[in-house]
């Protein structure tokens, strides 16, 4: 037991971050059954889709589960209320200021934690009263900070600014990178990309097989301007980067990007024109598992090598 297992009633310290048309009720509800905490993507879903996805959860499985809520998509207030209409117990709110909803969360009786990227913004959602924060670093798939941070550096400076419980994401797939994580100061890990390339995940088969075969160094975050995201170095990809080099106006980025590119590279497969969001740390992810197993070899891995630590001589 820890201060994560404890927050949110779970066997292992591990959280699936919520993804974008990855992380529907199947994933949540494996990643929930298998000891960790699911979370479902809101920011990929209509409220009433949502809905159905939370609806879903409930009967797939009986343990704790949550919604993750990124602020900057459309419709929040529809799907704050059918969060509490349906009974949510946890909410990770992401890309916004956590002011906003996590009073009106708290007073419904809801577990909140925030997604941040840097210590001043750790320190403002434990000033808004979250319960617990998520730290993701620069190497996290999905949008991120423009600061470049890394996991390893951030981790320790978040722990000296909060009190509060911290999970770190960004970079971790492994039982090896859990226990680090957990050394520099985290109580629990959040995983994205990791669990974006299983049997479960919502993920279009192609997407889930580029995944895999992401070597390291094939990711880069860009868009800055707009909202910073770490993609696959695909087509689209390519296209940005001759743009940039015409030192493009935010207008002509906006235009290029156009509209639903992430749902047409990860959901529906686009490999050439879609958005193809990915960590850094699928350079070392080379198979497509199921949700339980991961959870079984990761928590393996972190007994062993915890235990292996204190051999270390030098
Ligand atoms: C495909 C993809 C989509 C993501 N979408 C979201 C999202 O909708 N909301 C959010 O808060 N984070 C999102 N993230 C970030 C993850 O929740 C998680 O924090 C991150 O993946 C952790 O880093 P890792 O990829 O190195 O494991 C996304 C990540 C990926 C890979």
């Amino acid at each position: 037991m820890n201060q994560i297992t404890q927050l949110f009633n779970i066997q292992y310290p591990i959280i699936q971050g919520g993804m974008i048309w990855n992380s529907g009720y199947k994933l949540a509800s494996a990643v929930s059954n298998a000891g960790g905490l699911g979370l479902i993507g809101a920011g990929s879903m209509y409220p009433e889709v949502l809905r159905e996805h939370i609806q879903k959860c409930k009967k797939a499985t009986d343990k704790p589960f949550g919604v993750n809520v990124p602020m900057l998509y459309p419709n929040i207030e529809e799907i704050i209320n059918i969060i509490i209409e349906e009974g949510v117990k946890i909410v990770f709110t992401s890309a916004g200021n956590p002011k906003t909803w996590t009073s009106h969360l708290k007073a419904n009786g809801i577990t909140v934690v925030h997604v941040v990227s840097s210590s001043k913004f750790a320190l403002k959602a434990q000033e808004a009263g979250v319960d617990a924060v998520v730290a993701e670093g620069f190497e996290a798939g999905g949008h991120n900070g423009r600061e470049e941070t890394t996991t390893l550096t951030l981790i320790p400076m978040v722990r000296r600014n909060i009190t509060i419980p911290l999970i770190a994401a960004g970079g971790i797939a492994t039982g090896r990178g859990m226990l680090a994580a957990m050394v520099l100061g985290a109580d629990g890990v959040q995983m994205g990309s990791r669990f974006a390339a299983t049997v479960e995940s919502s993920s279009h088969e192609d997407f889930k097989k580029t995944i895999i075969e992401v070597e390291e160094g094939g990711t880069q975050l860009t868009l800055k301007e707009l909202a910073p995201v770490r993609l696959i170095k695909n087509k689209f990809y390519n296209d940005l980067q001759d743009l940039y080099n015409q030192c493009p106006t935010t207008e002509q980025l906006k235009t290029l990007l156009g509209r639903a590119r992430a749902k047409r590279g990860m959901f529906e497969g686009d490999l050439i024109e879609g958005e193809l969001e990915i960590g850094q740390i699928a350079g070392l992810i080379d198979e497509i598992k199921p949700v339980a197993q991961i959870i079984d070899e990761v928590m393996a891995e972190f007994d062993q090598v915890k235990e292996s630590i204190s051999r270390i001589h030098f």
